[in-house]
């Protein structure tokens, strides 16, 4: 890659999860003598925000236009090595820069959960980054790292002790404390509009496999299906399952990541991820009301008047976020139990500290950007749309390992 200005333009800065970011990204681009951009559309709130952040280790520039905008859109994506977008929903805002990285050869990554916009970005640019060398890693936030990394870490645990991959993966969500921002709940609105107006949307998010490669969209697991009324017992960790409402889209990444690696995990590799409560009857009632309150707030959302009420009155406003408190003392687990061809059983944990909708998700950002930045030369994989497993794999892990508060160990039990 010929030399450019800055090494990331942080995009999206002001926003609730931007601001988050800058902060981050400005730490530790200071530590690294990592030139940095920050843009969005309003010069007056970055200017402000710049005013704000930590040493960075130089002069950290500004940038501003709009989204839509694609002469913008190319001539900043041909200034900056990396972008790393929190412009969201990306659905409505995402696509011109997907595009100008593509065409640009310019490293990408963002925080979408949107599979079906996912799926757009890659039928249309994938052939244009594979040609200019652009990395384009779309899921970088807690929404999908910690599981897509978890199954890679378990996997190849297995593969070191016991000559395989795991054949079936199941992927429980133990705790998850914290809050959720305003573009989050934007893109949860969209996704329930497009339900209504998209005669495609429902096929493209119950399909288990719409983000791997054509002619590689099958395999063993069942429909994708948002919040079903399903509780059911995990024998091997003895306690009641429950819905997990981001379940489907992380278990999508995870079955994407096995078929562009060419199948490490294995063809008949099966994936599933939902929360878990405890075992007993208190259990499974928590797991009961748990799935009854989710499922009574999917069927308000999809109303277009409880919708527009929550809308208005309850939920995050864009820009709008957890409090400081909410983000710090927030915190995740994630139990991933693994069975081998033989029956045999292993289990990994991850944790996260910090909130996962807006702390721990930009910190992962902000090692993401770094990542595809400074160890341009160590990554493996040519340009194209990747998962954070296949792109950056160990690299990320051991990033966010020791500056993201995220944990991964086998769980051993005697
Ligand atoms: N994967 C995960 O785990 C995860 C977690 C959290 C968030 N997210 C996603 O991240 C995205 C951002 O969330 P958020 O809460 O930070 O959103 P937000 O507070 O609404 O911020 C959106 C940002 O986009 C900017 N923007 C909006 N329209 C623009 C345009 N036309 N041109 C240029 N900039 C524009 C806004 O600028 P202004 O400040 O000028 O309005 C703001 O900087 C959402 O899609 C959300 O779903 C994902």
């Amino acid at each position: 890659m010929t030399e450019r200005e800055f090494d990331i333009v942080l995009w999206g800065a002001t926003g609730a999860t931007g601001r988050r970011a800058a902060h981050h990204l400005a730490r530790r681009c200071g530590e690294g003598g990592v030139r940095l951009a920050i843009g969005g559309r309003n010069r007056e709130k970055l200017e402000a925000l710049r005013g704000d952040l930590p040493d960075a280790g130089g002069p950290i520039a500004v940038v501003v236009g709009d989204s839509h905008d694609t002469a913008f859109m190319a001539a900043m994506t041909a200034r900056t090595r990396v972008v790393a977008s929190t412009v969201g929903p990306f659905a409505l805002y995402g696509s011109e820069l997907v595009a100008a990285c593509a065409q640009n050869g310019t490293h990408y990554c963002d925080l979408t959960a949107e599979p079906q916009w996912m799926r757009a970005m890659m039928d249309a640019h994938e052939d244009t980054a594979r040609e200019t060398g652009a990395r384009l890693v779309q899921s970088c936030g807690h929404d999908s790292v910690p599981s897509d990394l978890g199954v890679q870490f378990l996997q190849e645990a297995a593969v070191v002790r016991h000559g395989k991959p795991c054949r079936r993966v199941a992927t429980r969500v133990t705790r998850m404390k914290g809050g959720f921002s305003g573009g989050t709940a934007a893109s949860f609105l969209n996704a329930m509009r497009l339900r209504e107006t998209d005669p495609n949307f429902g096929r493209l998010s119950q399909d288990p496999y719409v983000l791997c490669p054509a002619g590689q969209r099958q395999g063993p697991d069942g429909p994708d299906r948002m919040m079903p009324i399903e509780v059911t017992w995990d024998a091997d960790l003895k306690a009641w399952t429950k819905p997990y409402f981001m379940g489907p889209m992380n278990s999508k990444v995870v079955r994407r990541t096995n078929a562009i690696m060419d199948y490490p995990y294995g063809r008949d590799f099966s994936y599933q991820e939902t929360g878990l409560t405890r075992g007993g009857i208190g259990g499974w009632l928590a797991a009961m009301r748990d799935t009854l309150a989710g499922r009574m707030l999917l069927t308000a959302m999809s109303i277009p008047k409880t919708r527009d009420l929550l809308q208005r009155r309850v939920l995050p406003k864009s820009g709008e976020g957890p409090s400081k408190k909410v983000r710090e003392s927030g915190s995740y687990e994630l139990v991933l139990v693994g069975e081998m061809p033989d029956g045999t059983i292993l289990k990994a944990r991850v944790t996260g500290q910090g909130d996962p909708g807006v702390r721990s998700t930009t910190l992962m950002l902000t090692e993401a950007a770094l990542c595809l930045a400074e160890d341009a030369d160590k990554i493996t994989v040519g340009g194209g749309f990747w998962t954070p497993a296949a792109a950056m794999g160990a690299l990320l892990r051991d990033r966010i390992t020791a500056h993201a508060g995220l944990f991964f160990e086998m769980i051993d039990e005697t």
